[in-house]
C-alpha cells in the first residue's frame, strides 16, 4: 500500500512489513560498498525517510546513481529499525521507480542548499519543496485547523462573508475596485462620474476590507459566528507586515461587549498555540534552530501568561514617561505606530498586551462611543515581536449615534441602510475582532515577513504566480 513518511517515520507500519512510499528526492548519497542512501520527503512532516537501496535494485545502475534532488520517485521496501540518528524506522528499498526527472540538474532553482528568502520569493512555485516553506505550510494548516476547531467547540457559526462588496468597511479608501465597465469609453453621467449602472452589479463594487459588517448581520440572529477568509487592501505599504491579499479571522459575538471579546481573543491565541506545540513540533524546532531561537519559548509563555491590558490614555502615558525618542512623537490623540506597540510589548510589559479605549477620531465609524465622549470600545492586541496582530471593538448598537458618527466621518447613512436595519430591529450590544492570520504565523514561526508565510504573496507590484 502507499505509505506517507509520516506513517513510516511515525511507526505505523509495523518492522518486515512492505510499503511504498512516493515523494521527491531531497538529497542522495552513495557508499562505496554499492548502497545509496535516498532521502525521500512527501510534504506530511518535516524528516524525509531514508531508503537504503542496494545495487541488486535491478535499475540501480541505470537510474538510482543518477536521481538528484527534486526527482519524484516510488520506493518500496521493507521497513526496518533505522541504525542511525534521528530517526526509529527507514526503508530497505526493494524496488525504484522513477516518476519524474530533474530536467537540468545543474539549473535546478531548488537544489539542495541554503537559499536566501529573496530568492525564494522569486520562486514562490517552486519554494514549497525548501524545508522551510514545507514547515510554514504545515503550521499555517494546523493554524488553521485549529482556529476552527477551537471555534465550533465553543458554539460558533462558521459565516462566509462576501468578496464582492459595495460598502467600505474600514472607511479607509484602501478598496480594489471591481468592475466591468471598458476602461477605454467609460459611460459618464450626466454630472461627468463613471456611470455604473451600466456595470455589471450596476454600482461601483470593491474588493471586501473584512467581512465584519456581513458577520454582524449574522451575529444578531445566531449569536455566536465568525468569517475566516482572505481580504484585500490597497495601501500601498511595503512593510513585512502588510500584504495586498491576507486573511482574517473575526469572530462577532451578540450580547457581549469589550472584555468579553478581549478574553475571547486570549483564550482562542492559547488554543491555537497549544495545538502548534502538540502538532508541530517537528516543525517548530527547525524555526527554533534555523529562523528565530525564541520561536517555542515565546509560544510557551504566551499560554503560560495571562494577557497585560491597558487603556490607551495610560498607553500614551507610559510611551511619554518612558523618555525614549519616538521617529513619530508621543501625544494623546496619535494613532499607535509600530515602534510605539513594540515598546509596550516588549519593553514595557514583555508580554502580548491589550490597548483598549482608542481616541475616536483615529478608529472606524461603527466603533461604540464611550461615555466620555472622546474615546471608543475599540482594542488591539499587541503581540511582542510584531506589534497589532488583532484589531477589534463593541459596535455602536444605537442608531442616532451610528448616524452621528457616519456622518462625522464624512459617510453617508444611506449608504449603509441594511446596516442601520440591524440597529433598527431588535437591536444588541455585540463585539467582535479581526485576527490577521498572516501575523499571527509571523508570530509563531519567526518569519520576519508576512510574504513568507502566505503561499503566493501578493504586495504592490507583485502578483505573479
Ligand atoms: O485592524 P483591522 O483593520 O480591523 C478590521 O478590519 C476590523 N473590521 C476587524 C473586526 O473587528 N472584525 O484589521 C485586523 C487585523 C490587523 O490587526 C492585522 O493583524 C491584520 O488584520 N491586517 C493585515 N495583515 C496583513 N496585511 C495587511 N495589509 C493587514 N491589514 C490588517
Ligand atoms: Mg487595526
Amino acid at each position: 500500500s502507499h505509505a506517507s513518511v509520516t506513517d513510516v517515520l511515525t511507526g505505523k507500519y509495523p518492522v518486515g512489513s512492505t510499503v511504498t512510499v512516493k515523494g521527491w528526492i531531497r538529497t542522495r548519497r552513495d557508499s562505496k560498498a554499492g548502497i545509496s542512501f535516498l532521502a525521500i520527503h512527501d510534504g506530511s512532516c518535516f524528516n524525509p525517510v531514508q531508503a537504503v537501496v542496494p545495487n541488486s535494485v535491478a535499475n540501480y545502475q541505470s537510474e538510482v546513481v543518477r536521481l538528484t534532488t527534486g526527482c519524484s520517485v516510488a520506493v518500496t521496501g521493507i521497513v526496518e529499525a533505522s541504525q542511525g540518528q534521528g530517526q526509529d524506522f527507514e526503508l530497505q528499498a526493494t524496488e525504484v521507480q522513477v516518476i519524474g526527472w530533474i530536467e537540468d540538474p545543474d539549473s535546478y532553482p531548488m537544489a539542495a542548499k541554503r537559499h536566501s528568502i529573496e530568492y525564494l520569493r522569486e520562486y514562490a512555485h517552486l519554494r514549497p519543496r525548501t524545508n522551510m516553506m514545507g514547515a510554514v505550510t504545515r503550521v499555517r494548516n494546523c493554524l488553521a485547523q485549529a482556529i476552527h476547531r477551537f471555534f465550533h467547540e465553543n458554539g460558533y457559526a462558521w459565516v462566509a462573508t462576501p468578496l464582492i462588496t459595495a460598502s467600505d468597511c474600514e472607511g479607509a479608501g484602501e478598496m480594489f475596485r471591481v468592475s466591468t465597465l471598458d476602461l477605454e469609453n467609460l459611460p459618464r453621467t450626466p454630472q461627468g462620474g463613471v456611470d455604473f449602472s451600466e456595470d455589471f452589479f450596476g454600482k461601483e463594487t470593491f474588493l471586501t476590507v473584512s467581512g465584519q459588517l456581513n458577520a454582524e448581520a449574522y451575529a444578531c440572529a445566531m449569536s455566536k459566528v465568525y468569517t475566516f477568509g482572505p481580504t484585500f487592501r490597497a495601501e500601498n505599504s511595503n512593510t513585512s507586515r502588510h500584504l495586498a491579499e491576507f486573511w482574517m479571522i473575526e469572530p462577532e459575538v451578540a450580547f457581549a461587549d469589550l472584555d468579553d471579546v478581549a478574553h475571547l481573543a486570549e483564550a482562542m491565541l492559547k488554543y491555537v498555540f497549544n495545538a502548534v506545540l502538540e502538532e508541530r513540533m517537528d516543525d517548530m524546532n527547525f524555526f527554533a534552530q534555523r529562523v528565530d531561537k525564541d520561536a517555542i519559548t515565546r509560544l510557551q509563555d504566551f499560554v503560560a501568561k495571562d494577557f497585560a491590558q491597558v487603556d490607551y490614555t495610560d498607553a500614551i502615558d507610559i510611551l511619554i514617561a518612558s523618555g525614549k525618542k519616538f521617529e513619530f512623537a508621543v501625544e494623546w490623540g496619535i494613532d499607535l505606530s509600530s515602534e510605539h506597540e513594540r515598546y509596550l510589548a516588549e519593553v514595557h510589559f514583555k508580554a502580548p498586551v491589550v490597548v483598549k479605549n482608542y481616541p475616536k477620531d483615529i478608529k472606524s465609524f461603527y466603533m461604540k462611543l464611550n461615555t466620555d465622549g472622546k474615546t471608543v470600545a475599540a482594542m488591539d492586541v499587541l503581540a511582542p515581536g510584531i506589534g497589532e496582530i488583532i484589531g477589534g471593538s463593541q459596535r455602536e448598537e444605537v442608531l442616532e449615534v451610528l448616524d452621528e458618527r457616519m456622518v462625522a466621518m464624512g459617510l453617508n447613512p444611506e449608504d449603509y441602510g441594511w446596516y442601520r436595519d440591524l440597529r433598527r430591529y431588535g437591536t444588541v450590544p455585540h463585539s467582535g475582532f479581526g485576527l490577521g492570520f498572516e501575523r499571527l504565523i509571523a508570530y509563531v514561526t519567526g518569519m520576519g515577513n508576512v510574504r513568507d508565510v502566505i503561499p503566493f504573496p501578493r504586495t504592490p507590484r507583485h502578483a505573479d504566480f
